[in-house]
């Protein structure tokens, strides 16, 4: 039976020309701009053998674009949140795609075994201190979207990660202030060291070049 509390609790949103099913202020509903991770990931994959993860993928947007753009890529997922890794995986079934994406509960990467060639994540990033600059996150999880301190804390500790679990020859492709942060293995140091830099001047360390 549906209830009307389910009704409400329950949305769709199309992501990258897919259908997915939300869950609006429980798990982030993903956003337009999360597709440049995915179309960098694409470019980096093509039609070859490739195995990604989605670090914090929430609804399972990324992976799930990911898996179908990218034929021969497997795919895993992970997301510390409980719902988010129900939601995500029933939109992994709605898609037919449980026999490419798998998603696992748990901090960062530390639900799967690596080497990766791409490792993408659009995890919280801005300071919980900034909550009420941004008024259009209100209908937004919290812990979703803001994260203590600088609030790069999850980036930094990915970039440590990454230096273990990405493949020769592998990238990491993050989204932050909603740009697109691509780094080979070789430039994680470099990255980790821009990440350094107190929160206020990150964008500046980080985007100076494209600017
Ligand atoms: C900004 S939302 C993005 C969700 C999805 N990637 C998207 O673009 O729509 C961040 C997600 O990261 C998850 N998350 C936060 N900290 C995490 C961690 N340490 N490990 C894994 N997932 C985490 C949250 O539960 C949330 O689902």
């Amino acid at each position: 039976m549906t209830t009307a509390r389910h009704k409400r609790d329950v949305g769709d949103v199309t992501f990258n020309g897919l259908k997915l099913l939300t869950s609006p202020g429980v798990v982030m509903t993903p956003r337009p701009a999360s597709e440049q991770l995915v179309a960098a990931a694409c470019a980096r994959i093509g039609d070859g053998e490739a195995r990604v993860v989605d670090v914090g993928t929430g609804s399972g947007a990324i992976a799930i674009a990911i898996a179908r753009a990218c034929p021969h890529a497997e795919v895993w997922a992970t997301d510390t949140s409980l719902s988010a890794v129900r939601l995500a995986r029933g939109n992994v079934r709605r898609h037919g795609l449980a026999a490419r994406v798998v998603v696992r509960r748990g901090d960062l990467l530390a639900p799967v075994l690596g080497p990766f060639d791409v490792i993408v994540a659009n995890l919280p990033y801005m300071p919980a201190s900034s909550a009420s600059d941004h008024p259009e996150l209100k209908a937004e999880p919290f812990a979703a979207v803001f994260a203590r301190g600088d609030g790069l804390d999850a980036y930094r500790r990915l970039i440590d990660g990454a230096m273990m679990r990405l493949a020769d020859g592998g990238v990491l492709l993050l989204q932050l202030d909603g740009r697109l942060v691509s780094a080979d293995r070789s430039e994680l140091p470099a990255l980790a060291a821009a990440l350094a830099v107190p929160g206020s001047q990150l964008a500046g360390a980080l985007f100076a070049e494209a600017a």
